[in-house]
C-alpha cells in the first residue's frame, strides 16, 4: 500500500472538529538509506491521494491522468525540501499547490520541469517518464513563473514565435497558432510593441501565452494575477484574465497547476487545492470540502436599527433568542449596531442558519445581516503555522 520504506502503524484522529481520520506512517528511511525515526500525520485524503497514485502507476494507468507525481523528493544536503510527494492532476484540472515561503512549492515546480534534478520518485505526464524521457516530457511542460521573465528588446509575438520553436513545433504551424494564441489572451494590439513597453496587465498575459505554446498538456503557473497596487493589474482586469484562463484550458485541453499567494484567485480556479508545509501535503480536495473538514464554524454579522440599541430590553430578547436557537454562537463583538457572532458547530446547515436569522431579521427588525463560512484563507493560516 505504502512504499516499502513506509509502516503503518496507528490511526488517530487528526485533532480536527469533524473527527475524520488520518494515519500515523513510521517513515524508517528517507529513500537513500539515511534512517530517521520521524512520526508523521498523513491527513486521510492525502493518503487516500496517495493511495490513488500508487494504485494507477501499479495498474500502469497514469495516462488517465494529466500528470501523475509518485513519491517526489528533494533533499538539499540533509534538508528535505520536497518529501514524499504523491498527487495527481486530472485531465483540464486547475490544481491549486498553495504554502507559504519555504514550503518546497518551487522546488516541486523546478523538479517536474526538468530544471532541478529529483533525490527520489517519478512523474509521468501521459507514457512519458521524468527520468526516462526527460526531453519530451519537458515539450509537455509549460511555465509561468511568479516573477515575468520577458525578454525587453523583443516584441510579443517575436518572443511567442521563439518559444513555440524552442518547443519543436514545426515551422508551418506557428503563425495561425501564435495569432489565435495572442487573440485569446487579449493581446493582439500589442503584439508588435517590445515587452519593455508592456503594462504589468499585458506583461501577466504574455507570460501566461508564453506558458501556452505548443500547447503542453501541463502548464505550472507561479501565480495568474497578483492584488499587489504595483502590479498594474487592477480588479476586473484580474478577472478578466481569470475567465481568459478558463477558456483556455477548454480550448487547448491542458491541465495547470497553480500556486498563487492569493486565496481568492485559488478559490476562483481551482478545482481541488492541496496545502504544502515543510515538504509535505498537509490536506488535499476542492475548496468547499476543505471547508467543512477543517472549517472552524461560521461568522454571522446582524446589523440592528440604531434606534432600537439604545433599549436595554430589546438588547436582552435578542441575547435570549440567540442562546436558545444558536447555542453554540459565540459573541465576538459588539460595533455600534452590528453584532458579531462566531458559529463554533461547523456542522450547523446552511439552511437552518438562514431559517433562524429570517426569523430574528423579523422579529428584530433587523437592518440586515450577513452569513460567512471560514475562508480558505482561515484555513491556509492554519496549516501554515506548522511551517518550519
Ligand atoms: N538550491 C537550494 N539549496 C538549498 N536549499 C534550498 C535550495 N532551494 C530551496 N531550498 C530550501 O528548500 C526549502 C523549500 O524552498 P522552495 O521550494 O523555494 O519553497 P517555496 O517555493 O514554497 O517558498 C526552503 O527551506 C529553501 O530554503
Ligand atoms: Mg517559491
Amino acid at each position: 500500500m505504502f512504499n516499502k520504506n513506509s509502516k503503518t502503524t496507528a490511526v488517530v484522529n487528526n485533532g480536527y472538529s469533524t473527527g475524520q481520520q488520518s494515519v500515523v506512517l513510521n517513515v524508517g528511511n528517507n529513500g537513500y538509506g539515511m534512517p530517521f525515526a520521524v512520526q508523521q500525520m498523513v491527513d486521510s485524503d492525502v493518503l487516500a491521494e496517495k493511495q490513488r497514485i500508487d494504485g494507477l502507476v501499479g495498474a500502469q494507468s497514469v495516462t488517465s491522468d494529466a500528470i501523475v507525481v509518485q513519491n517526489l523528493c528533494k533533499t538539499f544536503k540533509a534538508f528535505p525540501a520536497v518529501d514524499n510527494l504523491s498527487f495527481g492532476v486530472h485531465k483540464e484540472e486547475c490544481f491549486g499547490l498553495l504554502g507559504v515561503n519555504g514550503a518546497g512549492k518551487t522546488t516541486t515546480f523546478r523538479m517536474l520541469t526538468g530544471d532541478e534534478s529529483l533525490t527520489g520518485g517519478q512523474a509521468w505526464i501521459g507514457y512519458l517518464s521524468l527520468r526516462q524521457d526527460l526531453q519530451h516530457f519537458q515539450r509537455e511542460v509549460g511555465y509561468c513563473p511568479q516573477f515575468d521573465a520577458l525578454l525587453n528588446k523583443m516584441t510579443g509575438i517575436e518572443t511567442l514565435f521563439m518559444f513555440c520553436r524552442l518547443r519543436g513545433m514545426t515551422e508551418d504551424m506557428i503563425p495561425t497558432y501564435v495569432k489565435d494564441l495572442t487573440a485569446m489572451v487579449d493581446l493582439t494590439p500589442h503584439v508588435h510593441k517590445c515587452t519593455e513597453t508592456y503594462s504589468g496587465g499585458n506583461r501577466r498575459k504574455l507570460s501566461l501565452a508564453i506558458a501556452l505554446c505548443a500547447a503542453p498538456a501541463v502548464i505550472f503557473l507561479g501565480r495568474v494575477t497578483t492584488n499587489e497596487p504595483t502590479s498594474g493589474v487592477d480588479p476586473s482586469a484580474r478577472r478578466k484574465i481569470w475567465s481568459t484562463l478558463a477558456s483556455l484550458q477548454r480550448i487547448y485541453g491542458s491541465a495547470f497547476v497553480l500556486t498563487s499567494h492569493s486565496m481568492e484567485e485559488c478559490e476562483a480556479l481551482c478545482a481541488r487545492v492541496a496545502i504544502m508545509v515543510n515538504g509535505q501535503l498537509q490536506c488535499l480536495g476542492s475548496v468547499q470540502h476543505l471547508r467543512h473538514k477543517f472549517g472552524q464554524g461560521f461568522t454571522i454579522l446582524a446589523k440592528l436599527r440604531r434606534d432600537m440599541t439604545e433599549d436595554p430590553s430589546y438588547m436582552a430578547s435578542i441575547e435570549q433568542f440567540v442562546r436558545q436557537e444558536m447555542p453554540s454562537a459565540v459573541l465576538k463583538d459588539v460595533h455600534q449596531c452590528l453584532l458579531h457572532y462566531h458559529i463554533t458547530d461547523p456542522q450547523m446547515l446552511w439552511s437552518k442558519m438562514f431559517a433562524l436569522m429570517e426569523d430574528m431579521k423579523h422579529r428584530f427588525s433587523l437592518e440586515d445581516y450577513t452569513i460567512s463560512d471560514t475562508t480558505l484563507e482561515q484555513i491556509f493560516l492554519s496549516f501554515a503555522r506548522r511551517q518550519r
